[in-house]
């Protein structure tokens, strides 16, 4: 008898594939090859969408066309807007993403199947989900949509499609940021969905939606909403502390903190922490680093569970006035450009995921016929 295949839940340390995207490792994070570090003090969201997306980062006049093809792709048709004006306001946000993206797949405006076309579709997608968010954004506020703007950065479209008005350098720079942080992660759960739908020689429209409901969970990336609805429940850093212990007593889960990878804390959260603690004292809101700080000593001097990068995104977002209800979909729009990057890769070299399961279910019976089942 050959031996029963080996389970490890939630896929633990098993090796779904071969990438030559991202590297997730204890010692370093790297995109194609570059540390997370030096991509978040030299580059910015484009050229990492770039990096990305074609495997080197882009000399001048490659970023000024990615540029150009994010600014040329980034209105959205008529369909969408009307169906965003029509959703309930209470709708949720992610949801309201998920469901616009696969509308405007209907309105594709990329011709032709095969690598080149999908990474313009990738440009396509990553310039919709922007202005889905911003365009969302500003109907709940009574206000009409406002186009993107020729010239601006990503990001500072983003906020200035959000707001109407250019966002400060400061603003920019710091959305920008977490843009370059939450770009890639190898195989997190929303990418590896996003494959799974591939592998099936499925469509990129419908590998992003699939990854948009995986992102959305509370165990991923909603949970820089999650961090930020706990951090706002505390006045004090007392407060917070006496509840970080007591939540802890009972088992609880802490958003923002802890990692399947990473055992001495994430990278990404690390680079964050530094500019939220400036951004904050800029702002003279000592009063939120205390509570932040409150629940993290404990965490990582008692429990050894370290913030991931959901931890400071959650209050940096916060400090900037965005709603908490736009932070996931804020992580959808830098995370296109990995899911892409992975889809393409999948479309390479692919095999139809298809795993094995241990059946613990009713042994064999007979179906009985209706007249006489209970
Ligand atoms: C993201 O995978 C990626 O790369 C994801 C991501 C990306 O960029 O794509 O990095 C983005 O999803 C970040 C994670 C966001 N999620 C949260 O912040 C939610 C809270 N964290 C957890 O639920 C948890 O840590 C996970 C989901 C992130 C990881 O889950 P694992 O790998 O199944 O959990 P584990 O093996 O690391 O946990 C070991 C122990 C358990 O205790 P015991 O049962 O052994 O006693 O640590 C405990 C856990 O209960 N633990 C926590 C905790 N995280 C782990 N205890 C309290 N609070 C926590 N946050």
């Amino acid at each position: 008898m050959s031996e029963a295949p080996s389970y490890s839940p939630g896929l633990a340390g098993v090796i779904a594939g071969r990438t030559t995207i991202g590297c997730v490792d204890q010692g370093e994070l790297l995109y194609r090859g570059y540390p997370i570090q030096e991509l978040a003090q030299k580059t910015c969201f484009e050229e990492v969408a770039y990096l990305l997306l074609h495997g080197e980062l882009p000399n001048e006049l490659q970023l000024a066309v990615a540029r150009k093809t994010l600014y040329k792709f980034a209105t959205l048709p008529d369909a969408v807007l009307s169906a965003l004006r029509t959703l309930p306001k209470e709708a949720n946000m992610m949801d309201v993403l998920r469901s616009m993206v696969s509308l405007t797949g209907h309105f594709d405006p990329v011709r032709g199947d095969g690598e080149e076309a999908d990474r313009q579709r990738a440009y396509w997608l990553t310039a919709q989900i922007s202005s889905i968010i911003a365009a969302r954004f500003r109907l709940l506020k009574g206000l009409e949509p406002v186009p993107a703007k020729d010239g601006l950065g990503h990001a500072a479209n983003l906020l200035y499609m959000c707001h109407g008005a250019e966002p400060t350098e400061l603003e920019a720079g710091i959305v920008d940021l977490t843009l370059v942080l939450y770009a890639e992660h190898d195989f997190n759960a929303s990418t590896f969905a996003a494959r799974v739908i591939t592998s099936t020689r499925s469509d990129i429209v419908s590998a992003v939606v699939g990854g948009i409901g995986a992102l959305k969970g509370p165990l991923h990336g909603g949970a820089n909403e999650a961090a930020m609805d706990m951090l706002q429940r505390f006045t004090s850093g007392e407060e917070a502390a006496t509840w970080v212990r007591e939540a802890l007593s009972k088992k609880q889960l802490i958003m923002g903190f802890g990692h399947r990878v990473y055992r001495n804390g994430d990278h990404r959260a690390r680079i964050l922490e530094e500019k939220l603690r400036e951004l904050a004292k800029q702002l003279g809101a000592d009063v939120w680093m205390e509570i932040y700080d409150a629940i993290k000593k404990p965490m990582v001097e008692e429990k050894k569970i370290f913030p991931n990068v959901d931890y400071p995104c959650g209050l940096v977002y916060y400090l900037l006035n965005l709603p908490i209800d736009v932070y996931t979909p804020l992580f959808v729009a830098a995370r296109i450009t990995g899911w892409s990057a992975h889809i393409l890769e999948q479309k390479v070299d692919d095999r139809i995921f298809r795993p094995l399961s241990i059946y613990e279910g009713p042994k064999m019976r007979s179906v009985p016929a209706l007249k006489d089942r209970p």
